[in-house]
């Protein structure tokens, strides 16, 4: 039977679209939890409100594929875009068909393997940081031996699994408990022990545990909702700045969220999962998945470009964290911060390219601060897009984020839609 939309959210009534919107109690989205995931209804209210028909709808920030699932609960064929391995297989598995009795024998001979492999962590984790398995660095380590030794016999077992979108849908079911038997938790913007991990460890059991758990959450999701009014999807992998640029068709809506100039790095937050699945083989791996980013953070060193013209706002916000550099955590979050809408401007300029005529964006972003300065995102995006000739439709304030430890935590900061035409 079809599973329309209403029946996939369940009817649920939620209090603002932005994101952080409870979305994990959805079926699909709960795969992994993805704090900065918005609700599927933002995108429903886009198409409802579209000018024009939508065809085709592209979200080039897919991060856990939000955009593109609604998008088959609405029959609108989806594009999406994303940087980072783990994320767009965890988006593509999503949006995959599947056939569930071989989702069960496929997952009964993964099992099966991985309790026949040798020894293979050495092989499997070779060029992994140290702190990754057990004995560590300076005494610490994310997973114990033992665990560390259970993950790599099933990623020697995914092998054997022939069927592509099996064994890619056991690998992000995979990543989806990788934290829950590791000895750190993920806050804030990056990783931290969790309390009394040396007392407290987890074991193989726990692992195998989660593991089939959340293989059985994911084949319920799928017999309930995997019926759903399209099924076909294009995923397309990498620095959504330069793919917007490659010729493709044209869509009749865009709906994301970039990542905001908070010093949040993607890569760092799905780190474990990124090494852990062997998505990363190497440091140089490491760093160039950074460099492909956004420059929405600090965390490697590379060359910003500079501010665009324009926007007098940017300007006037560059010129203010300039003044106080020296209190800043970072001394070049000035020039990120540039980069920042540098890189926007492209993503915008080739987006637009990409839409037919009377086609609108719809895009979530949230402001920053750094040492008191307010960067208002928003504002400035709105600036930048009409000073490249388009027209600000709507620009309405959702709700207010808590600041990052580094931008001093207490104040809160708004977070906005933001609907272009031209
Ligand atoms: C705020 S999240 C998107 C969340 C999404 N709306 C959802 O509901 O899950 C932003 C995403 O952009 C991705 N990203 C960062 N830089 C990118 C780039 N240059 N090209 C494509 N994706 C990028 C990040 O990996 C992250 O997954």
């Amino acid at each position: 039977m079809l599973v329309t939309f209403d029946n996939w959210i369940n009817g649920r009534e939620i209090a603002a679209l932005g994101t952080n919107a409870g979305a994990q109690s959805i079926p699909f989205q709960g795969w992994r939890h993805f704090k900065e995931a918005f609700a599927p209804e933002l995108i429903a209210k886009a198409i409802r409100e579209s000018a024009i028909p939508v065809g085709r709808c592209i979200d080039p920030f897919s991060g856990s594929g939000t955009t593109a699932l609604a998008c088959q609960f609405l029959g609108v064929h989806p594009t999406f875009v994303e940087v980072n391995p783990y994320l767009a297989d965890l988006a593509e598995a999503k949006l995959s068909a599947y056939d569930v009795a071989s989702i069960t024998r496929d997952f009964s001979k993964l099992v099966r393997n991985a309790n026949t492999v040798g020894k293979v962590t050495q092989a499997v984790f070779k060029n992994a940081p140290p702190t990754l398995i057990e004995p560590g660095q300076n005494g610490r380590w994310i997973f114990d031996k033992k665990v560390a030794d259970r993950l790599a016999s099933f990623r020697v077992a995914l092998r054997s699994i022939k069927d592509p979108v099996n064994r890619r849908l056991f690998r992000v079911l995979l990543g989806g408990v990788v934290i829950e038997v590791s000895n750190v938790v993920i806050s804030g913007k990056g990783r931290r022990y969790r309390r009394n991990w040396e007392s407290q460890r987890k074991t193989v059991r726990d692992l195998d545990d989660a593991f089939c758990r959340a293989v059985e959450t994911a084949v319920g999701d799928i017999v309930r909702h995997g019926t759903r009014r399209l099924m076909k999807y294009t995923a397309l992998r990498g620095d959504c700045r330069s793919i917007l640029k490659e010729r493709m068709q044209k869509f009749d809506l865009a709906v994301f969220s970039p990542p905001y100039p908070n010093s949040f790095d993607y890569t760092d937050v799905y780190n474990v999962e990124l090494w852990a699945l062997g998505y990363l083989k190497s440091y140089r791996g490491n760093a160039e998945l950074r460099a492909s980013t956004l420059s929405s953070h600090v965390q490697i060193k590379r060359d910003f470009a500079p501010a665009p013209q324009g926007a007098p706002t940017l300007a006037a916000t560059l010129r203010d964290l300039d003044a106080v550099r020296a209190d800043l955590w970072d001394r070049s979050i000035p020039e990120m911060v540039g980069g920042y809408f540098a890189d926007m401007a492209v993503v915008l300029n080739s987006l637009w390219r990409r839409l037919s005529a009377d086609a609108q964006i719809w895009m979530v972003v949230g402001d920053s601060r750094y040492a008191g300065i307010s960067i208002p995102v928003g504002k400035i995006l709105a600036e930048l897009t009409e000073e490249a000739g388009a027209t600000v439709l709507n620009h309405e304030p959702f709700r207010s984020m808590r600041s990052s430890p580094q931008q001093g935590g207490q104040h809160s900061l708004a977070e906005t839609l933001l609907v272009f035409g031209r």
